[in-house]
C-alpha cells in the first residue's frame, strides 16, 4: 500500500513517498521528464499531453488533470519516448511543414498526434484540445495531413508499452490514502470503512479543484476501474450507460442513437477530457453550466443509484436539489444513466437537439447550453415536447410552463414565438464573466428558435 509501480517509457518505475494526489504532470518534471509541459495547469491548454495504455487504444490525457494514483500500475508514453532510435514520423511530419515555432506547445501536439496515428483518428478532434500561440495552426494541420497517408510505423513505441507486471488498488503516503477498487461491493465497503472518502472518476473535475484551488483529500476512492460502472447497454427500448464510461466511449460506440447527445459531446471540451470525463461525474458535481444534463433532460433520462443496501432510480430532471446540491444520499454510487428510446403513442415524429453557446467552439465552458425535444403526430401537433437548459438558473432546469404552452400546438412559428414569450419570463439568469443577464435571456428564447428552423425546412417555407 506504501508504493505502486507503473511504466513509463518502457520502463518500469516504483513510486513512494509521493502524494496520491499530485499532479501526474508535475510527478513527471520533477523526476526530469520536462518535455512535458505546463500552461493553463486546468485542462485547456494540452502542453502537457501524455498518452496512457488502455487495452489497445492509446489515449491523449491531460496530466495536469490526472492524480498520480489514477495512474498506478498504467503505462505511459511521454515526449521523451516517442523517438524510437529515429525520429517519430509525427516529429518528423512537424519539423517538414514548419509545424513549431517557440515549441512550447509543441510536445502536446506530438502526444495527441502520436495517439490519434496509432488510433487512426487523425483529424482535427485529435487536436483540437492543444492550443498553439505562435505557429497558427495551417502548418500543424498539414502535418496532420502527411500522416494521414503514411504507414504507421508497426516497431515504434511497441517498447514503451511493456505490460506493467504488478498491479496495484491502493496506494498510501501519510495520511493521505487513495483506492481504486474493481468492483461495486468493495467500493461499498471502502465508503463505509471512509465516510469521508471523496469519490474520483476520470478527474477533470477534481483536477482542477487540487491545482488551481489546493484542495486537499485525505481518501479518494476511484471508480474509474469499477466493471459495473464502465458498461453501454443499448437495447431497443433504452440506452444505458455505465457512470464511468469514458465519454470518449460514448461518442464512439453511441453515434447515431440519439442526435442531441452526438452533438453535445462534439462540444465537450476536447479530445483529452472527454479521454477521461464521464458522465457520472458531469452529473455529480452538479455544475449549473454541466454540458450533459440539459441534453440528459430533453432525453427524460434516469438515473440508477446504489448504495450497499438499496437501489433505486431517479429522473434526471428530480437529480439536481440546488447549486452543486443533488439528491445523491450518504452511501449512494451514480451506477448508470438511462436513456429510453422510442416514440411516445401516437407520435410520428422526433425533432431532437442540443445547443452549445460559448466564448469559443471546442473546449470552452458554456454559457448557455439547450437541448430541446419535441414529438409530434400526424396532423404537426405537439405531444411531448421537453425543453431544456443550462448556465440560467443554478441547476439546469425544464422551462416547465413553455412544454405546456407547447402541447396540443401545430408546430408552426406563431406556436413558436407564444412559446418564446413564455421563456422570456421563465429563468432569471445572472450577469457573469461570460455574459449578461439579458444576453442569456435572449439566448434562451433564440435558441428555441434556431432549433425551430432547423426542424422546419428554410426561413421562407416557413414564413409561407
Ligand atoms: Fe494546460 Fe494541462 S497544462 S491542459
Ligand atoms: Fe509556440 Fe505553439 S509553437 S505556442
Amino acid at each position: 500500500m506504501n508504493e505502486f509501480t507503473l511504466t513509463i517509457n518502457g520502463k518500469e518505475e516504483k513510486v513512494t513517498g509521493v502524494s496520491p494526489t499530485t499532479p501526474l504532470l508535475t510527478f513527471l518534471r520533477q523526476r526530469g521528464g520536462v518535455g512535458t509541459k505546463e500552461g493553463c495547469a486546468e485542462g485547456d491548454c494540452g502542453a502537457c499531453t501524455v498518452v496512457v495504455r488502455e487495452g489497445e487504444h492509446m489515449q491523449a490525457i491531460n496530466s495536469c488533470l490526472v492524480p498520480l494514483a489514477s495512474v498506478m500500475s498504467k503505462d505511459l508514453l511521454t515526449v521523451e519516448g516517442v523517438a524510437n532510435g529515429d525520429l517519430h514520423p509525427v516529429q518528423q511530419a512537424m519539423i517538414e511543414t514548419g509545424g513549431s515555432q517557440c515549441g512550447y506547445c509543441t510536445p502536446g501536439f506530438i502526444m495527441s498526434m502520436v495517439a490519434a496515428q496509432r488510433n487512426s483518428e487523425l483529424d482535427d478532434e485529435a487536436i483540437e484540445g492543444n492550443l498553439c500561440r505562435c505557429t497558427g495552426y495551417l502548418p500543424i494541420r498539414r502535418a496532420m495531413e502527411k500522416l494521414a497517408g503514411a504507414d504507421v510505423p508497426s516497431e515504434s513505441l511497441v517498447n514503451a508499452f511493456p505490460t506493467t507486471t504488478q498491479v496495484s488498488t491502493s496506494y498510501q503516503c501519510g495520511e493521505k490514502r487513495f483506492f481504486r477498487p474493481e468492483n461495486l461491493e468493495e467500493v461499498f465497503s471502502l465508503m463505509s470503512e471512509h465516510p469521508d472518502a471523496k469519490l474520483i472518476a476520470g478527474g477533470t473535475d477534481l483536477g482542477v479543484e487540487i491545482n488551481k484551488f489546493h484542495r486537499e483529500f485525505s481518501t479518494l476512492i476511484s471508480l474509474e476501474e469499477v466493471a459495473e460502472l464502465k458498461t453501454i447497454d443499448a437495447t431497443s427500448s433504452y440506452l444505458e450507460l455505465g457512470a464511468t464510461t469514458p465519454l470518449t466511449r460514448i461518442e464512439k460506440e453511441c453515434k447515431g442513437m440519439f442526435p442531441a447527445l452526438d452533438e453535445m459531446l462534439r462540444w465537450f471540451a476536447a479530445r483529452q477530457i472527454r479521454n477521461r470525463a464521464t458522465l457520472g461525474g458531469n452529473l455529480g458535481t452538479a455544475s449549473p453550466i454541466g454540458d450533459l444534463p440539459p441534453v440528459l433532460l430533453a432525453l427524460d433520462a434516469e438515473l440508477r443509484l446504489s448504495s450497499e443496501k438499496s437501489e433505486r432510480t431517479v429522473p434526471v430532471a428530480e437529480f439536481f436539489k440546488g447549486y452543486r446540491q443533488t439528491s445523491l444520499e450518504p452511501g449512494e454510487v451514480i451506477v448508470s444513466v438511462r436513456i429510453p428510446k422510442g416514440l411516445p403513442e401516437g407520435a410520428v415524429e422526433r425533432f431532437s437537439q442540443a445547443y452549445k453557446v460559448g466564448k469559443r467552439g471546442a473546449d470552452d465552458i458554456s454559457i448557455v447550453a439547450a437541448a430541446f425535444t419535441v414529438d409530434v403526430d400526424e396532423a404537426g401537433r405537439v405531444m411531448h415536447s421537453r425543453l431544456a437548459y443550462g448556465g440560467v438558473a443554478a441547476t439546469p432546469l425544464r422551462a416547465l410552463e413553455a412544454e405546456e404552452v407547447l402541447r396540443g400546438q401545430r408546430w408552426t412559428i406563431q406556436s413558436v414565438q407564444e412559446v418564446k414569450a413564455v421563456l422570456s419570463e421563465t429563468f432569471a439568469p445572472i450577469d457573469d464573466l461570460r455574459g449578461s443577464a439579458a444576453y442569456r435571456t435572449r439566448l434562451i428564447q433564440n435558441l428555441f428558435e434556431k432549433f425551430f428552423y432547423e426542424f422546419s425546412g428554410s426561413l421562407e417555407e416557413v414564413a409561407a
